[in-house]
């Protein structure tokens, strides 16, 4: 029999690998979050080795019995992680042996390379799952935020410069459009991780007669109707990264949403806007400055976006060389979705603390919003009513502005003598235009800020969510 310098592979070694190079090859330090998947994979492949007759029942009932064991140990903290057996798929293996020897057989026919692509599998629809409900959660934050503040309106900005008026309502639906993207982002991700790997072997496949389908069907890889998807390539299934880029991605997507929104809120939240008061569950002080309260989760938040977008050029970088199929360089991939998966779940529960907690500033708010500037499109459309072209009407306005600019008075204050001047038309009830109740029942189709609109939006939302 050949020496055994290595528990797993060590056959063909005549020495054990060094020091520095167990600590630099390990990955348990990192994987072995994948422990509850691998036991579901190992209880599921030793359970198709008995239906084909490469397990008998003493068997497969001891390795059973032998997984239990090794799972309580995992989950009261009592299995010592051993970096001599490289990952969680052999140090699972080694406890479990030394409980039930007939353990020797549960490698048949698999690699850990079929292994470690079956467990990522499990892990991101475990993952997606956790993500689609805090999604959920900060979503149902967002709408009793703004079904609370339907009366209230602030400026809406392009360029960061005042441009129309929207209610806080309107602004805070469109965060809902953006995570409602990412729900069905994550959604999709689950459906596509949704494909069994398992019985690719290490390149191959195997000479042994597996039935891949029992697998998936324990694995709960199965199509709405139940029946088992199984991948279709040995090669790409154990070579394929995809979900790892397609769900660092979706983390990118969902992270730069939530980067974009903690910005509208640092601002609104600056005194220079005054627009809210953040609460101060989710801000901090300065250690010099008594009289500052910081907007840091916001701003963690942000910071922690670059981070995750980071995960996913990482994946690229270390994917896009590759040839088929394994290669160790692999073995980092997990790195890069656990932080982001990690990343998401703490920010999204932060974002939804914090907006929760937010008040809006209704004086600092209509103060704002009273800008007769803001209605400068309304006035062209006036004009476009009156009969005037558009790009006509959008110069007479821009006269308008340069006019009260000049006299240094708000729009709608123009003298009537120079607003005639300016147009004919204007020589009209032009002025009626500054009324901002006006202003939003003029903006009734379908995605504008008109109330109507935006209580239909509500009520359509809440009832995906069930606030
Ligand atoms: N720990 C390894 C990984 O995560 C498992 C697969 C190892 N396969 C191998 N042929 N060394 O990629």
């Amino acid at each position: 029999m050949a020496k055994k310098s290595q528990a797993t592979w060590g056959g063909r070694f005549s020495k054990g690998p060094a020091e520095l190079m167990l600590t630099f090859s390990e990955s348990v330090s990192f994987d072995k979050r994948l422990a509850p998947f691998d036991i579901a994979v190992n209880r599921a492949h030793t359970a198709m080795l008995h239906h084909v007759g490469l397990l008998s029942r003493r068997e497969l009932q001891a390795i059973h019995k032998g997984l239990a064991v090794v799972e309580k140990q995992i989950e009261d903290g009592k299995l010592k992680w051993n970096e001599a057996f490289e990952d969680v798929h052999m140090n699972i293996e080694q406890a479990l042996t030394k409980i039930a020897p007939e353990a020797a057989k549960m490698h048949t026919a698999r690699s850990r390379n079929d292994q470690v692509a079956t467990d990522s599998r499990l892990f991101f629809k475990f993952a997606c799952d956790s993500i689609v409900a805090l999604l959920e959660n900060l979503q149902r934050a967002i709408l009793k935020v703004a079904e609370a503040n339907q009366s209230v309106s602030i400026p809406g900005y392009t360029h960061l410069q005042r441009a129309q008026p929207v209610s806080v309502a309107h602004h805070l639906l469109a965060y809902v459009e953006m995570f409602s993207r990412d729900i069905t982002r994550f959604k999709r991700l689950h459906d596509d991780a949704n494909w069994c790997p398992l019985g690719s072997g290490a390149i191959a496949g195997t000479t042994l007669p597996i039935d891949r389908e029992f697998t998936a069907k324990e694995l709960g890889f199965v199509d709405s109707k139940g029946k088992p998807r199984v991948t279709t390539n040995s090669m790409d299934a154990v070579a394929d990264r995809d979900l790892f880029l397609d769900f660092a991605h979706a983390c990118a997507v969902c992270a730069t949403h939530f980067s974009r929104v903690s910005e509208d809120i640092i601002l609104w939240n600056s005194t220079e806007f005054g627009y809210v008061e953040l609460p101060d569950a989710f801000c901090t002080g300065s250690s010099l400055m008594p009289q500052k309260k910081n907007p840091d989760s916001l701003e963690l938040l942000r910071g922690k976006s670059g981070r995750i977008i980071g995960s996913l050029q990482a994946l690229y970088a270390m994917v896009k060389g590759l040839p088929l199929t394994y290669n160790r360089d692999l073995q980092e991939d997990k790195v890069q979705v656990f932080d982001s998966f990690d990343q998401i779940e703490l920010c999204l529960q932060v974002l939804e603390g914090t907006i929760a907690g937010m008040q809006f500033k209704k004086g600092r708010c209509q103060e704002a919003v009273a800008d007769p500037g803001l209605l400068a499109t309304d006035l062209a459309d006036w004009l476009v009513n009156e009969g005037v072209a558009f790009r006509d009407a959008h110069h007479v306005v821009g006269a308008m502005v340069a006019r009260a600019e000049t006299l240094k008075i708000p729009l709608d204050q123009v003298p009537l003598d120079d607003a005639k001047s300016i147009h004919p038309k204007l020589a009209g009830n032009w002025r009626s235009v500054f009324d901002l109740d006006r202003a939003f029942r003029a903006r009734e189709g379908i995605g504008m800020p008109g109330p109507k609109q935006i209580k239909k939006q509500l009520n359509r939302w809440s009832k995906v969510y069930g606030s």
